[in-house]
């Protein structure tokens, strides 16, 4: 286990989930030779955990600031890892090396925008690239102005945006990584304690880029009644909402392919005791396992109240859309929504307890 000091360098223990499932899944992928870049260090707890329980023995950890540098170096030291340890910039560092990783850690403060371009130049083909974001205000829709200038995309600012904030951050990746020939698959991808981390896997070569690209695309959602539709592709076209018929406004573009590997959630899943996980966070990992790997979810609550009807639990909808052959699970952006692959009828048919019906009025007026 590290022992970590942290004197004058930043150390969140919030942030001790994150760095669990970062550990078990480079544990459970890391060879002997693997190398790692601990590109934002800070104390340099990652890069350690890294050495030290996830058994990559070439690791290079950075950080710009004099003290952080300071801490990770004495912290190696310390804990007995054997590091290459830099006080540089992830951008000094990726213009001014051949190295190539294996594995590449960005925990910045706020948002991955300022350091994708460089870090794909020390990636290959089959880096895993794992990225923290902390910018969820701007993700997420609360500053959708800046969403728009930095991740060039739209957000929604709504149940849905923890979800769309983390595929927004993706397609992000997915464009420069494109622009450096490297096709993207999302690998993790957690929402947690207002923090969005997703572990992306690069994949060298123009058509596995363009492949990547056409995994993007647009979500329309009607705010009168909350339906939404996930539409792949470069050009939007206008969508009807299924509930009221009015035409649903555009966000995006965000990444709409799977956001799991189902074998490193399982990997994660199985290393999660001995990472030390708490019960939260056991369950946490366990939703993520057993989650329908889809685009987007219905809220219920947000469903009801829309409705006009009493509230009800997300477990009796889920049981009755599996009754009717449907796949419904739950999701670890909403501990009230549900993922689903029924339609609009089905849904408020499950939602109401009543058989399928072909109209929708309890929407149409809400
Ligand atoms: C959130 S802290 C890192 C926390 C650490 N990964 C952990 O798990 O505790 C972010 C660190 O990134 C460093 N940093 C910010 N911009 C950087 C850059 N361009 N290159 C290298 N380090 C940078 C900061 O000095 C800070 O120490
Ligand atoms: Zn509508």
């Amino acid at each position: 286990m590290a022992r970590i000091s942290q004197g004058r360098a930043f150390l969140n223990p919030k942030a001790k989930f994150l760095r669990d499932i970062s550990v078990a899944f480079v544990a459970a992928r890391a060879k002997r030779n693997s190398s790692v870049l601990d590109a934002t260090a800070g104390t340099g707890i990652r890069g350690i955990r890294y050495f030290l329980e996830g058994g990559a023995r070439n690791l290079t950890m950075l950080d710009m600031n004099r003290s952080a540098f300071a801490s990770a170096k004495r912290n190696a030291a310390s804990n007995s890892t054997k590091a290459e340890v830099l006080n540089k910039s992830i951008q000094e560092f990726a213009n001014t090396t051949d190295d190539r990783f294996d594995f590449i850690d960005v925990d910045p403060f706020g948002g991955i925008t300022p350091y994708i371009y460089d870090v794909m130049k020390v990636a290959k083909d089959g880096t895993y690239l794992m990225l923290t974001a902390t910018d969820t205000a701007v993700l997420c829709g609360a500053h959708a102005a800046a969403c728009i200038r930095l991740y060039g995309s739209k957000p929604l600012h709504n149940e849905l945006c923890h979800e769309t904030g983390i595929r927004i951050m993706i397609n992000y990746a997915v464009g420069v990584a494109a622009q450096l020939n490297f096709g993207v698959e999302a690998i993790l991808s957690v929402y947690y304690a207002h923090y969005l981390r997703a572990v992306l896997r690069l994949a060298h070569g123009s058509a596995k880029a363009s492949s990547s690209i056409s995994n993007t695309g647009y979500v329309h959602y009607c705010n009168a009644c909350g339906f939404w539709e996930a539409e792949k592709g470069i050009i939007p076209h206008q969508r009807a909402c299924r509930g009221c018929g009015a035409t649903m406004p555009t966000y995006g573009r965000m990444w709409l392919g799977q956001l799991y590997e189902r074998k490193a959630l399982a990997d994660v899943a199985g290393r999660s005791s001995a990472m030390g996980m708490g019960a939260v966070e056991e369950r946490h990992v366990e939703t993520m396992l057993n989650e329908y790997d889809t685009p987007l979810f219905y809220s219920i609550p947000r469903m009801t109240k829309r409705m006009h009807i009493a509230s009800v639990g997300p477990s009796g909808v889920i049981e009755r859309l599996k009754a009717k052959g449907h796949v419904a699970t739950r999701t670890q952006f909403d501990d009230s929504g549900i993922k689903t692959n029924a339609d609009a009828a089905a849904l408020i048919a499950a939602i109401t307890g009543r058989g399928t019906r072909t109209r929708t009025p309890a929407l149409a007026d809400a």
